[in-house]
């Protein structure tokens, strides 16, 4: 089964330009406690090497372009986000690393939880344990 969950959302725009509507149990498979995003993200930085416990996160590129590896401890799965309409669901226990920003690149995260660093595994042989339990 692979790794890369995609979640189509409806581009609700017109002529005048692209809407695109993110709702809690409509086009989002849970409650949104947080959003940030991540942006100005300076040439050659890659970011992310971690995994949650819990927490489940969509990431949406809505400017720009970044690759995102996404690794369960047995397969490792590559994917370009580039579009606005489409969301990546990355469930927890899922070790994931973001690449190649492009200069533009608007990277925004809905996730199912407050920020608490108590959720993170930021070392991967800790994730390695953790994914195999
Ligand atoms: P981090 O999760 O390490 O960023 P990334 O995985 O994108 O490389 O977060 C960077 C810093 O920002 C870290 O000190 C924690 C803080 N932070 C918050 O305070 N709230 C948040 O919602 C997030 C995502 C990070």
């Amino acid at each position: 089964m692979s790794l890369i969950n995609l979640i189509e959302f409806n581009r609700l725009g017109d002529d005048r330009g692209g809407l695109i509507s993110l709702e809690k149990n409509t086009n989002i498979p849970f409650d949104i406690k947080r959003v940030y995003y991540i942006f100005d993200t300076k040439k050659g930085v890659a970011r992310g090497f971690h995994a949650h416990k819990d927490l489940q996160q969509i990431a949406i590129c809505v400017k720009g372009s970044c690759r995102f590896i996404l690794d369960n401890g047995v397969q490792r799965e590559s994917i370009l986000l580039d579009q606005p309409n489409k969301g990546l669901l990355i469930n927890s226990i899922i070790w994931r690393e973001m690449h190649d920003f492009s200069e533009d690149c608007v990277l925004m995260v809905l996730a199912s939880h407050q920020y608490d660093e108590s959720d993170y595994i930021r070392n991967y042989d800790d994730f390695m344990t953790a994914s195999i339990k």
